[in-house]
């Protein structure tokens, strides 16, 4: 393709009227209709008017022009325009013209002159572009796909615009026609003016239309996905409409949940206040989008509010005899808190408000804590739950979660409120004693304020935010010792105390209730079994070794179901023999404890107290060459070896008495050494017992093995009152010792004992001397 160079300078005077064009760049061949207001600028065209060709030159302005009338310095104007023919003059009301011109050719300004009140410029042609073959027609057909392309998506150009340049062949023509149509910046359209060669010049056109077509994808994009979204949510909104009017027609309407939670809401004994409050949470809901995470929040809160049993109460069965056959039919023996309920029971029938008691049972395990609550609740009539504070650390078990938190629920008291659906439940709170404290609060300082009768009437959980009466409840605290318990949760309790059950009271409950209750769970209910009084001791001694009778309970249901499998596979019921207690429950776990009944020297029976109850502790101590020192082993926690050290002192400070010489504390070691060594023992209570094994060793006189002592010693040889007195005695009962020696100052803690104390000898000492004249025989 060549491009025609006719010769389009001919006839160009060398000085040329200018018009300065604002927005817009004249090419070459392009027609433009022009609007001038300036008098020296009209002046011009008058006077190219009156020439042949009527040229005059058209230059850009750098300036964008902010009004119609704003004026133009020759500095503002480009140095190269286009030449063009004026080809048709309007002159318009206020003074101005309108002019049609045409773009001829490039030429570039020298000079510029304002004189004689006209502005003009000497200008030089500026050769035409030069035109290379080499890639103008796959530029050509480039451009001509990219413009297709945006008419096809009828973005930029209009329709037919691709028509018109798919009929076109000259790559001139072409250039020229877009060039018409794009929507160019000043600079920009300048730039591809000054442009000197074609195929640059095709380049730069291809590139402004992919610019243009890319802008107008993304624009489409981004329209398309709002549209999108718009209509995900419109159709959504009518698509309910139309189920809300589909159920309306069925007669289904469900009633809204924000009426019913209103209509809920009035019917609910609670105080004003609370109810202002709960109606905020209701009118909330109302406002917020029914599918929205808050919704959600809220609707569980209010669920959980008017679920709650606000001033609903079950009535109490106030019967004094069925309640005590209820007691008496669930547990055997615990007089004291038996009594304490028949007490509530009577202040109700007289007083009907009467206040209810915040009690705390503790003792060993298994001597029917938990169960007794249980029975509680059924001798009243009243529903109850069981918190198990074992092991909470979080004080939001206690008083709940703020609603902040997602998945915030309320505490355990108003969790087991909700299930029990009455406001005065028996609240059975176990193992108190075990509660934990660390980095997420105090729970034991939150039960504070529930077991506290003044405070629990308006208890506040942090889920329910307003107050919940709990002082309706019964609350009953278990716990195994009271030491981990605080002194103010202590102090807001009745304490009543549980002790370990003796013997007798062992083989009572079993006959009474375990038998029974085994009986019934392994479907022997109607087959009579010999459970002698001498199956159950030997149960009792033989195969458990506790304070309470959980292992008794398990290990004659261990038996029962023995039973049972021995009549489904022999049809007959066995009869209990020691044999048969072997086969059915192994080998005997604990043989007899016995005693040695050899006076010994340096070996002592201490009497100690553990959790599962009373113990014969050996205190053994033997004397060898060395240098004084004092060796004690055995497991022995610092107050018990205190309590040695003391006792060596003692021993010391009084070796003239027993006729011991000096030499002895000093080239001699003394050890003493207290099995079993692997299991830990503390505290005071051995004091005596090893300053008798001490000064048995160190006088090579022995003990009396018939004789067991408990009891705090001092330095002055005065004996203290120790804890656990009556599993003391047992524990001596059941080893069968007949003498046991106690401070006299625990005397008063065996009133009341006197069936336990039948058949053992107890001697009450003072001092030291009291305990050693007795048991240390002659050498
Ligand atoms: N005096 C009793 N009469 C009848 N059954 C009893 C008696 N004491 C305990 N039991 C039974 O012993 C079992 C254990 O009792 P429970 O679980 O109440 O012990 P606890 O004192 O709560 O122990 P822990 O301190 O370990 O929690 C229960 O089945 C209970 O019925
Ligand atoms: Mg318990």
């Amino acid at each position: 393709m060549k491009r025609v160079t006719k010769s389009v300078h001919e006839g160009i005077p060398n000085t040329l009227p200018v018009i300065p064009t604002m927005d817009v760049v004249v090419f070459p061949n392009m027609i433009v209709p022009l609007l001038v207001l300036d008098t020296k600028i009209i002046r011009g065209i008058n006077q190219a008017l009156e020439t042949e060709h009527k040229h005059i030159l058209l230059l850009a302005s750098k300036k964008q022009a902010t009004s119609l009338h704003s004026t133009i310095g020759t500095k503002d104007l480009y140095t190269s325009g286009t030449v063009a023919s004026i080809m048709r003059l309007i002159k318009i009301p206020d003074g101005g013209v309108k002019i049609l011109v045409q773009g001829h050719s490039k030429v570039s300004v020298q000079a510029m002159s304002t004189e004689n009140d006209l502005l003009t410029a000497q200008v030089t042609p500026i050769k035409p572009m030069t035109v290379s073959n080499a890639d103008i027609a796959t530029q050509i057909k480039n451009i001509k796909h990219i413009v297709e392309k945006m008419s096809l998506n009828g973005k930029g150009l209009s329709p037919d615009f691709h028509a018109i340049i798919a009929k076109m062949h000259d790559a001139e023509k072409i250039a020229d026609f877009i060039l018409s149509h794009l929507n160019l910046s000043v600079e920009k359209a300048q730039a591809l003016l000054e442009i000197d060669n074609f195929c640059d010049f095709l380049n730069e056109i291809y590139m402004h239309l992919s610019k243009e077509c890319d802008i107008s994808d993304m624009q489409e994009r981004i329209k398309n996905q709002a549209r999108d979204s718009m209509n995900q949510s419109q159709k959504e909104f009518y698509l309910r409409e139309q189920l809300k009017a589909i159920k309306k027609e069925l007669g289904e309407e469900d009633h809204d949940e924000v009426e019913q939670f209103r209509t809920k809401l009035t019917e609910l004994a609670m105080s004003a206040e609370s109810k202002a409050e709960v109606l905020r949470q209701i009118n909330r809901l109302e406002k917020t989008s029914p599918d929205s995470m808050e919704a959600t929040v809220l609707r569980n809160y209010l669920e959980c509010v008017t679920t709650l049993p606000w001033g609903k109460e079950t009535t109490d069965n106030l019967d004094l005899t069925h309640a005590r056959e209820i007691l008496d039919a669930d547990h055997y023996g615990m007089d004291e808190i038996k009594e304490r309920i028949l007490d509530f029971i009577s202040i109700k029938i007289l007083k009907k408000d009467g206040y209810a008691p915040i009690l705390c049972l503790y003792g060993p395990p298994g001597t029917g804590k938990t169960s007794l609550g249980v029975s509680i609740a059924r001798s009243l009539g009243r529903e109850h739950f069981r918190v198990s504070l074992g092991g909470v650390k979080d004080e939001a078990e206690i008083r709940g979660h703020r609603r902040t938190y997602v998945g915030a629920m309320p505490g355990r008291f108003i969790q087991g409120l909700r299930k029990a659906q009455s406001h005065n439940p028996v609240i059975i709170i176990d193992e108190l004693d075990k509660i934990g404290v660390d980095f997420r609060g105090d729970p034991s300082a939150a039960m504070l304020e529930v077991l506290d009768s003044q405070q629990n009437k308006t208890f506040h959980d942090n889920y329910l935010g307003i107050p919940f009466d709990l002082s309706k409840c019964i609350f009953i605290a278990t716990a195994n010792s009271l030491e981990t318990i605080s002194e103010p949760l202590r102090d807001r309790m009745e304490i009543i105390e549980l002790s370990s059950y003796t013997f007798e009271e062992k083989i009572q409950i079993a006959q009474r209730h375990l038998i029974h209750k085994a009986q019934r769970e392994t479907g022997l209910s109607e087959y009579d079994l010999q459970f002698t009084d001498d199956i159950i001791m030997s149960l009792i001694n033989d195969y458990t070794r506790e304070a309470g009778v959980r292992e008794l309970e398990r290990i004659i249901k261990k038996l029962c179901s023995k039973v049972t499998r021995a009549i489904v596979q022999n049809g007959q019921v066995p009869q209990f023999t020691a044999n048969i207690l072997e086969r059915y429950l192994g080998p005997r776990r604990f043989s007899q404890e016995g005693r040695d009944k050899n006076n010994q020297i340096g070996i002592c029976n201490a009497l100690a107290w553990t959790s599962v109850g009373g113990q014969i502790l050996k205190i053994e101590a033997v004397v060898m060459p060395g240098k004084g020192k004092l060796l004690l082993t055995g497991q022995l926690g610092a107050v018990m070896r205190e309590s040695a050290q003391a006792a060596m002192s003692y021993a010391r400070s009084h070796a003239q008495e027993f006729s011991i010489e000096q030499k002895m504390f000093t080239n001699y070691d003394l050890h003493i050494h207290v099995p079993a060594g692997g299991i830990p023992k503390d505290g005071p209570s051995a004091g005596i017992t090893m300053l008798t094994s001490i000064l048995s060793a160190l006088t090579q006189r022995p003990v009396n093995a018939n004789c067991a002592m408990t009891g705090e010693l001092n330095l002055r040889g005065n004996i203290m009152p120790i804890g656990g007195i009556k599993e003391k005695i047992l524990a001596a009962k059941r080893n069968g010792f007949q003498n046991v020696f106690l401070p006299e100052k625990n005397k008063h803690d065996v009133a009341g004992l006197e069936k336990l104390l039948e058949g053992i000898n107890l001697i009450w000492v003072e001092h030291a001397n009291d305990v050693l004249n007795h048991v240390l025989l002659p050498a």
